[in-house]
């Protein structure tokens, strides 16, 4: 079985050989090959020219067995296509060049063609793609229409989200404009990257744990829910929720294919509350990653052990590699999925 089809049969509540393997943040400054790059051009530049963001994007799939390569790009790339971009912070970390925050400003962004600004993204994946042959699966994605109105409205990472949680609840026309006008953008290109070949999408909406149960729907269900109808079954999707795990039921009904499940969750308990048209993905503690092998190994054993008899399992980790993973680490967790535990 190739790596593409043991991806397709997961993804599609199937049972393959094994469960298929790529990581969170597969890419970026735990490899010395990127840091290299990074000496060389900035974080934005890898981003917006494809072949740059090609050579990211394979370099761990030369290192590791994966069964999936995600394209090097950031869910930040389409509210810069709306008009608002971003930059790295000296001190670390990512913000917006400036913070929405009056009705004209949302009015003034972007949303018909801002999609085509972000052709050098479609343009690394069919890079990628004549690189990586027909053998291994391409994933493309984008954040959650929340998780981006949420960096568009706070200007970086949100804290308890005072900021957008006070434009849905008191400013509500304004939120939907908002909220339109992302949704659109991230429908057109997904259709864009489902056109350039990617095998799977996934959605991050990273930042949805912030939504109080009565919000949950209008603020953040809904709007998934459009892009996957805007998918159109034409790809499975994959819904990370972080911080939302008690709630998959309920993030299940945006239409997703597959959940990807946070660290620190019964994976297992999960996927049997789900319907049997669903997958999981997920969950290691990335801190295994900065250990040595040994723990590492021994816990992805366990988890692979919970999800053996059902399959319905795309491996991975709860969130995103940091800067301080092992290389060794990290391939050794990759070796013990792709040896079948
Ligand atoms: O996973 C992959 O390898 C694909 C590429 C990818 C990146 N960002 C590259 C990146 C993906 C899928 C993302 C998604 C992303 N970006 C999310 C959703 C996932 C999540 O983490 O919850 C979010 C919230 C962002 C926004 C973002 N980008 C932040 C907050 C930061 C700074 C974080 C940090 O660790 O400093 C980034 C930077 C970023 N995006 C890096 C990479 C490889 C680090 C780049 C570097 O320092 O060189």
């Amino acid at each position: 079985m190739n790596a593409r089809d043991r991806f397709h049969i997961a993804a599609t509540g199937g049972k393959p050989d094994r469960p298929p393997v790529w990581l969170m943040r597969q890419a970026g400054r735990y490899l010395p090959e990127y840091r290299a790059l990074k000496e060389k051009h900035t974080f934005v530049e890898m981003v917006r020219t494809p072949e740059l963001a090609a050579e990211v994007t394979l370099q761990p799939m030369r290192r590791f067995p994966l069964d999936a390569a995600i394209i090097f790009s950031d869910i930040l790339v389409v509210p810069e296509a709306m008009g608002q971009a971003y930059h790295f912070k000296d001190a670390g970390g990512i913000a917006m060049d400036y913070v929405l925050e009056r009705p004209g400003q949302i009015s003034a962004l972007v949303d018909t063609a801002a999609a085509e600004r972000l052709a050098y993204v479609p343009a690394a994946l069919r890079s990628v793609r004549k690189t990586l042959g027909t053998e291994r699966a391409l994933l493309g994605f984008c954040g959650s229409p929340w998780t981006l109105a949420t960096y568009m409205v706070e200007g970086g990472s949100p804290g308890q989200g005072g900021k957008i949680k006070s434009l849905y609840q008191n400013d509500r026309k304004s939120f939907e404009l908002l909220m339109d006008k992302i949704t659109r953008v991230c429908g057109d290109y997904l259709l864009m990257q489902i056109e350039a070949g990617v095998d799977a999408l996934q959605i991050f909406d990273s930042w949805g744990g912030l939504c109080d149960e009565d919000m949950l729907e209008e603020a953040t269900l809904k709007w998934m829910r459009r892009l996957v109808e805007r998918v159109g079954g034409c790809v499975p999707v994959i819904v990370f929720g972080r911080g939302q795990s008690h709630r998959a039921g309920e993030v299940a009904t945006t239409g997703a294919q597959v959940l990807s499940l946070d660290h620190g969750v019964d994976l297992a308990a999960v996927l049997a509350s789900l319907p049997t048209r669903m997958s999981v993905q997920g969950n290691l503690d990335p801190v295994y990653l900065t250990g040595e092998p040994g723990p590492a190994v021994e816990a992805t054993r366990a988890l692979l052990a919970t999800t053996r008899t059902t399959g319905r399992h795309i491996f991975n980790l709860g969130h995103g590699i940091t800067p301080q993973a092992r290389v060794e680490t990290v391939g050794a967790v990759i070796e013990a999925v792709a040896g079948g535990g």
